[in-house]
C-alpha cells in the first residue's frame, strides 16, 4: 500500500488528526489536517475532538499540544527533532532575577521546554508576543529564550523594562544581512518579508515583520509580484501554493531547520500504526507548564477583541 494510502487509513482507524507547521517538507504538509504557525496551530490543539494528534514538528510544539489535551494521545514521529532554542534559558537564572524584581512577568516564548514553561508567567508565539506584553500588568519582563524576538518585542512596546536572555534560533540568526542586501539589488521591487528571530540588521531591512502565518498573509494581500523572504524555506511551499504567479527569493545559504525535515511520511504511518513516539509531561511539570500557555490563549483573545472594538 502507498504511504499516503495508508496514513489515511491509519488515521480514520484511529480517530487522528494531523497537525504540522509550515517549516515541515512539502510533502508531510501536503497531507497534514492542520497547516500553520505555532500560534494557529496551538489555537487548534485545544479544540479537537479527535482522539490521537499527530503533530509533525519539533518536540516543544508535541509538548504544548499534549499540556493542552492531557487526555488526548499525542504522537510525535521523530522524538529526536528538538528545537535547540527550546533549551536555551537557565531556571536558576530565571528563578534568581524573580527574586530582585517584585513586578517581573516572565514571557516565555512557546519555542521553549515545558520546564522553562512552568517557571514562567505567560508563553507568547511571534503572532502574539507584542500585543500580550502589552497587557501585562508591572514594569519590568524577563524574556526568554530567544533575545532578538525579545529586542523586537522590546521596540514596540517602550514603556516596559524589559531584561533579555541570550539565546536564539540558531537557522533564522544566522541569516546574513549581506546576502539580503544582494537580493535587493538583484530585485529592487521586492518586498522584504521577515520572521522576528532575525538579528536586528536583518530587520532593518525589511518591509514587513511578522510570524510565519504573518508572512504568507502579507504576500497573498500584497498587490506587488516579487518578495524576498527572510524565515526557514519550508514556507515556500504555502506561498506557492496560494500565489503561484508571484516569485519568491531566499537568501543563498538557504535557512533550512534539519530538526523540522525529520519528520517524513514513512514516519507518520509508523507512529498511527505502532502508538509510539507518545509525548509525555510529568504531572507537576505539566501542572505549572500548562498555566502559562492558557493565559497566553486568553491574553491573546482579548487583545483581539480590543482590536475589534476600536
Ligand atoms: P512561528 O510559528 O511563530 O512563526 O515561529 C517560527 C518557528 O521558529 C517555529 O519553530
Ligand atoms: Fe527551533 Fe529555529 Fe527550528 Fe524553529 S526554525 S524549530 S526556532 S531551530
Amino acid at each position: 500500500m502507498q504511504v499516503i494510502e495508508k496514513i489515511k487509513k491509519l488515521k480514520e482507524e484511529k480517530n487522528a488528526v494531523i497537525l504540522a507547521h509550515y517549516y515541515v517538507s512539502d510533502e508531510v504538509q501536503a497531507i497534514a489536517d492542520y497547516v500553520g504557525d505555532s500560534f494557529y496551530l496551538s489555537k487548534v490543539a485545544v479544540n479537537l475532538t479527535a482522539k490521537v494528534i499527530v503533530f509533525c514538528g519539533v518536540s516543544f510544539m508535541g509538548e504544548s499540544a499534549k499540556l493542552l489535551n492531557p487526555d488526548k494521545m499525542v504522537l510525535m514521529p521523530d522524538t529526536e527533532a528538538d528545537c535547540a532554542m527550546a533549551h536555551m534559558a537557565d531556571p536558576v537564572y530565571i528563578t534568581q532575577i524573580k527574586q530582585e524584581y517584585e513586578d517581573l512577568q516572565v514571557v516565555c516564548y512557546i519555542n521553549s521546554t515545558a520546564q522553562l514553561k512552568a517557571l514562567s508567567d505567560v508563553c507568547v508565539t511571534s503572532a502574539n508576543a507584542v500585543d500580550i506584553v502589552r497587557e501585562l500588568p508591572g514594569s519590568h519582563i524577563l524574556f526568554i529564550p530567544d533575545e532578538n524576538l525579545g529586542r523586537y518585542v522590546a521596540k514596540q512596546v517602550p514603556e516596559k523594562q524589559f531584561i533579555f536572555n541570550p539565546g536564539c534560533c540558531p537557522i533564522h540568526a544566522q541569516m546574513k544581512a549581506e546576502e539580503v542586501e544582494k537580493l535587493k539589488k538583484q530585485h529592487p521591487r521586492a518586498l522584504v518579508l521577515t520572521h522576528p528571530e532575525c538579528r536586528e540588521d536583518i530587520l532593518s531591512l525589511s518591509d514587513y515583520i511578522g510570524s510565519t502565518s504573518g508572512i504568507i498573509r502579507y504576500a497573498a494581500a500584497s498587490d506587488e509580484k516579487e518578495f524576498i523572504i527572510c524565515t526557514e524555506a519550508g514556507v515556500a511551499y504555502e506561498l506557492g501554493r496560494q500565489d503561484p504567479g508571484k516569485t519568491f527569493y531566499f537568501p543563498e545559504t538557504l535557512p533550512v531547520c534539519v530538526d523540522m525535515k525529520k519528520i517524513t511520511l514513512e514516519k507518520i504511518a509508523d507512529v498511527l500504526e505502532n502508538e509510539n513516539g507518545q509525548v509525555y509531561v510529568d504531572a507537576g511539570t505539566a501542572a505549572a507548564a500548562c498555566r502559562p500557555l492558557r493565559a497566553m490563549l486568553e491574553l491573546a483573545e482579548q487583545a483581539a477583541n480590543k482590536k475589534e472594538v476600536r
